[in-house]
């Protein structure tokens, strides 16, 4: 059953029916919280009585599942009102319905991602306070450059994420405004009071997913980001590295060899990544170009955002058991960092302090290197306090 049966003549050819149905059944609780806003403006335009809105209030809290057979959510919504439910179009389109509940899912979404990152980053910080003064080399090109502490490298970590928070914050504001009142694109002739933070224009209204593709690239930016910690426990696990050892709740056997400890958690968070940096770019070619104001094209928007909240919340909560229970293994930790070389810039630097210019210090100290007679120099305090940076980081996350 249609919502345009009236206009056509012809039964729907199934082949046609089934490409144009939606996968959007996860929309339902958004549209649910949409459909009532829409109530209750009809209800103070006197277009539904209090019985009516009563009944609509109990008809949509009843549901909770999506019959599969319907063109999409919003026709099964209005079915499943019965008679009041041939009321509740009055003013609406399924073009602004879709855009308010897409917005109200994107705005949960986004919550659920502050808390998830919440939770990773309180992990990441406890283990922070514990490390903060474990000795490890620091790398660049994944060479052994100067000493870290594990600490400070764990505080990287927690740094990604505090931006990611902040793009998940701006997704959300960006999704708070109402496109209800803008109707199929025109807005309505029906005196109904504007909804909560109407948006201004209402073709923009019901063709803006802006909200969609900066939730999307906040998930995208937040995968580079577990990618690249993904990466650092797939290496620092290694018997290489040896830095650290799997904790046996988040890692895998090998179905073959016995002796495998394997860091699937790591690599498919890091797989991810390019899915999700898929999402934002598929997203960003089907809004390319698109005429305002509704396109149908937009029913493509769901599928991307459904699979990216769902990426977010199973990799953040997966990675946080994995950080939780990790081993670090502080005598490797020691051994690597007390490679001499590390301190071959503080050499450099200490003949800075004696008045060498720094390129005859480089040059002296790269030639004793070259030569196997390089003597690290007594170590001098370079990062600042970690154990305080930890606590000025549990402060902004409020953990
Ligand atoms: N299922 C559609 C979507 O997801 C709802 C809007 C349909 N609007 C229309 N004019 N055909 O975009």
């Amino acid at each position: 059953m249609t919502l345009w049966a009236g206009r056509v003549g012809e039964q729907l050819a199934p082949e046609v029916w089934e490409f144009l149905k939606a996968d959007d059944a996860e929309l339902l609780p958004y549209d649910v919280a949409g459909t009532l806003l829409h109530a209750e403006r009809l209800h103070a335009a006197g277009l539904l009585d209090d019985a009516e809105l009563a009944e609509v209030r109990d008809t949509l809290a009843a549901l909770d599942t999506v019959d599969p057979a319907a063109e999409d959510v919003h026709s099964f919504l209005e079915v499943e009102l019965g008679e009041v439910g041939r009321k509740i179009h009055a003013g609406r389109s399924r073009n602004d319905q879709v855009a308010a509940a897409l917005r109200l899912y994107v705005a949960a979404a986004c919550n659920e991602a502050d808390r998830a990152l919440a939770s990773f980053a309180a992990a990441i910080l406890a283990r922070a306070a514990d490390e903060a003064s474990t000795p490890m080399p620091g790398y660049t090109h994944l060479q052994r450059a100067q000493p870290i502490t594990l600490g400070h490298h764990l505080l990287a970590w927690s740094e990604m994420l505090e931006r990611d928070r902040a793009r998940f914050a701006f997704a959300g504001a960006q999704a708070e405004p109402s496109p209800l009142g803008a109707g199929a694109l025109a807005g309505s002739t029906l005196p109904l009071p504007p909804p909560p933070a109407p948006m201004r224009n209402t073709l923009d209204a019901v063709a803006d997913r802006d909200f969609a593709l900066d939730y999307l690239y906040a998930a995208a930016v937040l995968f580079t980001h577990l990618s690249r910690v993904g990466e650092e426990l797939c290496l620092w696990t290694t018997a290489e590295f040896g830095f650290a050892r799997l904790p046996e709740g988040a890692a895998t056997g090998s179905s073959m060899m016995p002796q495998k400890l394997n860091p699937d958690v790591a690599e498919l968070a890091r797989g991810k990544a390019g899915t999700a940096i898929g999402r934002l770019t598929g997203l960003l070619a089907t809004v390319k170009g698109l005429p305002l104001a509704y396109d149908r094209d937009l029913q493509e928007d769901k599928a991307p955002v459904f699979a990216a909240r769902r990426d977010v919340r199973g990799a953040l909560a997966a990675l946080t058991v994995l950080v939780d229970g990790l081993e670090f293994d502080r005598d490797r930790l020691a051994a690597a960092a007390s490679d001499p070389l590390l301190l071959a810039t503080d050499a450099a630097e200490a003949l800075v302090r004696d008045g060498v210019p720094f390129r005859d210090a480089h040059e002296r100290v790269a030639a004793s290197v070259r030569e196997g007679t390089f003597e690290p120099p007594p170590q001098a305090p370079r990062l600042g306090d970690v154990g305080a940076a930890v606590a000025a980081a549990r402060e902004r996350w409020g953990c």
